[in-house]
């Protein structure tokens, strides 16, 4: 889980719960990066490469049980290794900062705790699939799951099966993210993400410039 090394470019995950604004905020910071002169590459997980978006299809739709809790933490792995080797990795490498919607930490909070696998499994496949080429900077967008639940099935769509899997559930994964927070401050920010899209986006300027561009 070391720093990277200093000839590759700086990498950012974006997290939070269903409905956090991860996406809006994306935008934004992509925007204001290219304005800097950086040249920026958004992606997403699970997903993010050709292979890992057939795996992500597997991910966010049909029944919430379709999986056991083991089996669905190792579709999110190798979803994120050929996500890591085809996408973040050469972009990174090539100058290109990487911004990605959601990494690791979603699946130490999804199954870890939401689907209550527990820590131990999740940080063993860490350090085997991501090693040292995690994010440099964690932003984890927090906000009280009634809000985000709300906006995240007002916006429909066939990838909701996780937005289907029950209040506890999505209680247990925003507890589990400001843990997270807590336990990494080197690498992660909690910003409150229940202000105006504008407000979070200068915030999230703020941050970056205060760790990646001073
Ligand atoms: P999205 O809605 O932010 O695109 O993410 C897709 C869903 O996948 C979201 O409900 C969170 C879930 N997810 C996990 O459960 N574990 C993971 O490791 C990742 C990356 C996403």
């Amino acid at each position: 889980m070391g720093q990277a090394p200093a000839t590759r470019a700086p990498f950012i995950s974006l997290e939070g719960g269903e409905g956090s604004g991860k996406s809006t905020q994306i935008r934004y910071l992509n925007d204001s990066l290219q304005a800097l002169g950086k040249p920026v590459l958004t992606t997403r997980e699970p997903g993010g490469a050709p292979g890992a978006e057939e795996i992500r299809a597997l991910l966010v739709q049909g029944a919430p049980g379709r999986w056991d809790g083991l089996t669905e933490t190792l579709l999110h792995f190798a979803a994120r290794r050929d996500h890591l080797v085809k996408t973040v990795n050469p972009a990174r490498m090539a100058g290109r900062w990487v911004v990605s919607d959601r990494f690791a930490d979603s699946t130490m909070a999804y199954q870890g705790f939401g689907q209550k696998l527990g820590p131990e499994i999740i940080t063993r496949l860490y350090d085997l699939v991501v090693g040292a080429d995690g994010p440099d900077l964690t932003l984890v967008l927090d906000l009280p799951v009634e809000i985000g639940l709300r906006r995240a099935v007002g916006r429909g769509g066939v990838e909701d099966r996780y937005e289907r899997m029950g209040r506890d559930f999505h209680e247990r994964l925003r507890q589990a993210y400001l843990a997270i927070a807590k336990a990494a401050p080197e690498r992660c920010v909690i910003v409150d993400a229940s202000g105006s899209e504008t407000a979070i986006a200068s915030q999230i300027l703020a941050i970056v410039t205060d760790r990646l561009l001073s």
